[in-house]
């Protein structure tokens, strides 16, 4: 920069200190409903958000806490601005619906630091009616000897920058005297990664919470914050501080800092949601997926969503083990028969957990005996490959690393092409360790330790998804990172865990109680798919029972969106559900369109969708500890068709308590100008399948 231009701004800067705040660039989105402004007062840099005139979001910190240069937040001075709207729609390889509308008013504001070093950045705003995101954009180093950016005066600018923290913040604005807002939130920075039961606080209750964290205000403003494209980069946590304020507080590095990165680079979008109503927002994290970038992977269409068995719940019920020994789950007779009842049944995968070596003895959080090319000596795995294929189904790869992330690495592309010539298209990964605990090897061999979360590890799990995309395999990952919706611009990365699953339910300690999924749908599910392995209709895990009715099991399918959905129980179960079990073979797992029809967090959710490339329409609706009756019209249906409704629901005096296998199925026509009335049982659900009737010829 020359210097006649740092005095230019030397002198704005000044001005702009004289008069306090002054807002230097503001946006609007599309509809008008939301506006930001970007404050500088003092040369500190704040912004804020309004909704329909109201303030939402108060001015909030932007800037970053750098190593050896320091803070970077104030002395700054816009030196450059524009807007930018866009108006655009694109189609999903798979999700919850097809086309994708992104549109929004983008703001790009570019500051420089006033005083030496002269750091600069830009700041990217891009505001939808029912959100926004923003990032920090850092331009490459200037080489100029002089030059802002030249530190030590030698022209070689700074390279790269370690940053010990973001100071973004998030100040939600609280009216005098009203109540405050209520969040539902699971801890951050705590050993168990992502799997919390949600808790329901007051925002000032709030200690370091993991994203998607949900807000509801007093008077029903509901706000997500999350982040999307979480690309080399740590995780944002989100510490609540001096009453209502949330500040990012990024996921450590084993070196100390939190992230380092060479210049040029950008952060990931950080997120807010903003809507009148829970249903609304869920519908608003489509900006997630606009705020990523377009599919890299060119055609994805090897991918199918698809439905899976496998040998998974007797492992977790303990009737079976994932080590070998007289129980063995993961043997050539028992995968057979899996299979068989998956081909008998239209089931596409088959999940074998315990398939290879290294699960005998201490695996957790010690992958180190794992072993991703070989199976153990009980599972002819060529065989059972040549099985799968003649009966047209495929088996589902499980590659557990107990968190010994190097160790997979050194393996994964030689499993990777043995999976792929044995039709093994989808691989289920796992990292089950304590959070902070993922085994980095480095380059001297020695092992440090990193958050599931962390920079290193959002590396790792790239370096995954980019060898199992170049062998045409899909990931599913257990234990993961937080979805931040890559899956746009990678679609093999297909859905995750990252929260407590089905598991819970045989494990206990506690298990989910009935208001976990109402409180999924509106904060985990904010951030995209979640492998729950739903489907346990036997309703009891080891030693107590599942806390849902049978009916709420099937709305499971429809209410917690994954293009891979596993019918988690055992044959012989099913055999005893067969009327229920017809939903779950027949219910969809892509989609042409989602609508919320209604809900409340942590209470009830109803949600239609419509089989992708079908007539037919899906619906389900849970509830928490309380029974409900729900009115539906039925307006998503195509006006003037007539619908068998094949009804799945909560019988008389159905409690997940003391009744849940209370069910009945039933059929009746409907049009889209019927009300359907949902009675669901306490802890209960009801899923519905809409068969379109054919026009007479
Ligand atoms: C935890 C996963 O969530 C579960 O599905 C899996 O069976 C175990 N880890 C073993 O990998
Ligand atoms: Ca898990």
């Amino acid at each position: 920069m020359h210097l006649r231009l740092l005095t230019t701004l030397l002198l704005a800067a000044c001005a702009i200190g004289a008069a306090h705040a002054a807002t230097v660039a503001s946006v609007e989105s599309p509809g008008g409903v939301l506006r930001v402004e970007l404050d500088l007062h003092e040369g500190r840099l704040g912004y804020r958000v309004l909704r329909l005139g109201e303030p939402v979001i108060d001015t909030s910190a932007l800037g970053f806490m750098l190593r050896g240069s320091g803070r970077l937040e104030r002395n700054l001075a816009l030196s450059a601005q524009a807007t930018r709207h866009v108006d655009s729609t694109w189609e999903q390889p798979w999700g919850e619906r097809r086309f994708v509308r992104d549109h929004h008013n983008e703001l790009r504001a570019s500051f420089t630091e006033t005083i030496a070093p002269g750091r600069r950045f830009d700041i990217v705003f891009r505001v939808f009616d029912d959100g926004l995101g923003f990032r920090y954009e850092v331009p490459a180093p200037h080489a100029a000897a002089g030059a802002p950016g030249d530190a030590d005066g030698t022209g070689a600018a700074a390279p790269e920058w370690i940053i010990d923290d973001e100071l973004t913040e998030f100040a939600i604005h609280r009216a005098e005297g009203t109540p405050p807002p209520t969040a539902w939130w699971i801890p951050a920075g705590e050993w168990n990664r992502y799997e919390y039961l949600y808790q329901r606080t007051p925002l000032a209750e709030v200690g370091m919470a993991h994203t998607p964290i949900t807000l509801r205000t007093h008077d029903g403003l509901h706000l997500a914050f999350h982040e999307a494209a979480l690309l080399d980069y740590s995780g944002m946590w989100l510490r609540r501080v001096e009453g209502g304020r949330l500040r990012a507080q990024l996921a450590p590095a084993s070196e100390g800092w939190k992230v380092k990165r060479r210049l040029p680079f950008h952060t990931p979008w950080r997120t807010v949601q903003i809507t009148d109503s829970a249903a609304a927002l869920y519908r608003s994290s489509d900006l997630i997926l606009n705020l990523n970038a377009p599919n890299r992977l060119g055609d994805v269409s090897w991918f199918e969503p698809a439905k899976y068995v496998g040998i998974w719940w007797s492992l977790h019920l303990e009737t079976e083990t994932w080590a070998t020994g007289p129980r063995h789950g993961a043997t050539t007779r028992n995968t057979r028969r899996y299979i068989d009842f998956a081909a008998d049944h239209g089931f596409r995968g088959v999940l074998v957990e315990g398939w290879n070596p290294g699960w005998d003895g201490q695996w957790f959080g010690n992958g180190y005996g794992f072993d991703f090319t070989r199976a153990t000596p009980g599972f002819d795995i060529e065989a059972l490959a040549a099985h799968a294929r003649r009966r047209g189904v495929h088996l589902v790869g499980h590659h557990e690393t107990g968190c010994a992330a190097s160790h997979y690495e050194d393996q994964m592309d030689a499993a990777f092409a043995m999976n792929a010539r044995l039709g093994i298209d989808v691989v289920k990964t796992g990292y089950v360790c304590d959070a902070g605990g993922m085994e980095r090897r480095l380059p001297d061999g020695r092992i440090a330790r990193e958050w599931h979360d962390g920079q290193w590890s959002s590396n790792h799990h790239q370096r995954v998804l980019e060898a199992a995309a170049r062998h045409r395999i899909a990931i599913n990952t257990h234990e993961p990172i937080k979805d931040t919706g890559l899956r746009r611009t990678w679609p093999n990365w297909v859905t995750r865990e990252g929260a407590r699953g089905m598991e819970y339910g045989a494990w206990g300690q506690p298990p989910n109680p009935p208001e976990h999924e109402a409180n999924l749908v509106f904060t985990r599910m904010l951030s995209g798919p979640m492998d729950f392995t739903p489907g346990i209709l036997s309703l009891q895990g080891r030693g107590q029972a599942i806390q849902t009715t049978l009916a709420k099991q099937l709305a499971l399918y429809v209410v917690l969106y994954s293009p891979l959905q596993m019918a988690a129980d055992l044959p012989e179960h099913y055999a005893r559900h067969m009327d229920a079990f017809g939903f779950i073979r027949d219910v969809p797992v892509d989609w042409e369109e989602t609508r919320v029809l209604d809900g409340e967090v942590g209470d009830f959710a109803v949600i239609a969708r419509q089989e992708r490339g079908g007539e037919d329409w899906y619906l389900g609706a849970v509830t928490d500890e309380h029974g409900r009756v729900l009115e539906v019209p039925l307006h998503f249906l195509a006006p003037g068709r007539r619908y068998i409704a094949e009804v799945h629901r909560d019988g008389k005096g159905a409690h997940w308590r003391d009744a849940p296998f209370e069910f009945v199925r039933e059929e009746r026509a409907v049009t889209a100008s019927d009300t359907l009335v949902l009675t669901l049982a306490p802890g209960g659900g009801q899923a519905v399948r809409f068969r379109a009737e054919r026009p007479a010829p």
